[in-house]
């Protein structure tokens, strides 16, 4: 299964992914985990290209869109694992959510795999600024205003999930593993 965790910035996947991965391993599976842009060369040029005063123009847009496209292709293999579950923090969906230009993110992103299973953590975008005070590129309201709506389109073209991120850690958590234990048998009554 290859669960997908989407979110405009600070709206706590990394966290989120942390948690759900432990609960899964505690009920026996087998889990990985991947971040995208990743931990290579070609994901550390892209966080420098996020910095640029410049990033948000349409051209350095549609060039991150190849960077991404590129940085996802390199790392396809770890997908087919089906021994495994795969949790991702983002996916090509977080492209057609930031970068718009779709027509171009389609055809860059036309092998990367779907999800089995989308999680949207929905946060408000003011608390998104208040959390990320640093000046990345994106963390501005107007442009996570106009991301949080792209996710809320896309959502509907995947089986998804959407969970109110703006509630506390432990009832966010929660809130993921009851929307995700009947995809795995799970008992979602079970969990507090
Ligand atoms: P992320 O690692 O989630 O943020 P952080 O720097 O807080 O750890 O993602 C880095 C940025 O990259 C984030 O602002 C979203 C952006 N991004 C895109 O614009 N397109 C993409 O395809 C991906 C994967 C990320």
């Amino acid at each position: 299964m290859y669960i997908v965790f989407e979110g405009i910035d600070g709206s706590g996947k990394s966290t989120q992914i942390q948690m759900l991965k432990e609960w899964l391993v505690a009920n026996g599976f087998r889990v990985e985990t991947i971040v995208e842009p990743t931990d290579t060369k070609l994901g550390k040029l892209i966080r420098e290209i996020l910095q640029r005063p410049d990033a948000t123009s349409e051209k350095i847009q549609n060039a991150l869109a190849l960077l991404f496209a590129a940085d996802r292709i390199m790392i396809m293999d770890e997908l087919e694992d089906e021994s495994k579950i795969i949790i991702s923090d983002r996916s090509f969906i977080s492209s057609l959510a930031y970068q718009g230009n779709p027509e171009w993110v389609s055809v860059l992103n036309k092998y990367a795999k779907k999800p089995d299973l989308l999680i949207l953590l929905d946060l408000d975008v003011k608390k998104s600024v208040a959390r990320t005070s640093d000046d990345d590129t994106f963390e501005n309201e107007e442009f996570l205003t106009g991301v949080k709506e792209n996710y809320l389109k896309l959502a509907k073209n995947y089986e998804h999930q959407i969970i109110d991120a703006n509630n506390g850690v432990n009832k966010v958590s929660s809130d993921i593993k009851k929307a995700v234990a009947p995809y795995l048998g799970l008992c979602s009554d079970c969990i507090r």
